[in-house]
């Protein structure tokens, strides 16, 4: 299942990141600011309980988190922005890394780094990547959570191509993807069209 955010502030933001004229400051402002509206989609569902507890004023039953605990996990290095910005939200959340580069020539992703918290099958898991592009980076960054045990798993994108969405619903449809846009095509070097350009390089100032 793939939700797109339409709201207001979340399109307007991301067409603020997609403007070349975009510097690296504001840039990586906006994929912090655009992350938070995104979990607040992507959340939604997270489980409440009540508590009793006395306002100033008087007693009463007040709605919770419960349920399971969370893990976000940033495939690096672009969605680590993503991460850093949601944790403030969910502080107390574990945080995986999961290194992979797209190789230029192949399209295909190569892993380099993996380190999960010990106990990812317990949690429910948010992976974070500002590019849903080939979909290859992200379906093989959920197949090594799968690998871990997890299994209750949400893909949070800033945008996304229309083929990557296709490879996540083909290789693991039981996630939910969370997205501000899914745009018209990949061109022939795998950028998504329009796009943004390159997330990692607009995030920390490599090109
Ligand atoms: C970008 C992006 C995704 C991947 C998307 O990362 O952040 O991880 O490409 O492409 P795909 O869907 O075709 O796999 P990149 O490989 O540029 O690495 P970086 O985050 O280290 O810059
Ligand atoms: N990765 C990016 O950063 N941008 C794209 O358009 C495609 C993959």
């Amino acid at each position: 299942m793939v939700s797109v955010v339409t709201h207001p502030l979340v399109q307007h933001k991301l067409t603020l990141m997609r403007d070349v004229r975009t510097g690296v400051k504001e840039f990586r402002e906006l994929a912090s600011e655009v992350s938070l509206l995104l979990a607040y989609e992507a959340m939604r569902d997270l489980e409440l309980t009540t508590e009793t507890l006395e306002t100033p004023i008087q007693q009463g039953d007040f709605p919770v988190l419960t349920g399971k605990k969370l893990a976000l996990v940033a495939i690096l290095r672009a969605g680590l922005i993503m991460t850093e910005a949601i944790v403030t939200l969910v502080p107390a959340a574990k945080v995986g890394h999961i290194g992979l580069y797209r190789d230029p020539e192949t399209l295909l992703p190569v892993a380099y780094y993996n380190k999960l918290p010990a106990d990812i099958a317990e949690r429910r898991v948010f992976v974070t990547d500002p590019m849903l592009a080939t979909g290859g980076s992200a379906s093989a960054a959920i197949q090594s959570l799968k690998d871990a045990g997890a299994q209750n798993i949400t893909l949070m994108c800033i945008l996304a191509a229309p083929e990557g969405v296709a490879v996540i619903e083909r290789d693991h449809p039981d996630v939910h993807i969370v997205v501000a846009a899914v745009d018209s095509h990949l061109n022939d070097h795998g950028y998504i069209v329009p796009g943004l350009g390159d997330a990692g390089d607009r995030i920390y100032g490599t090109k």
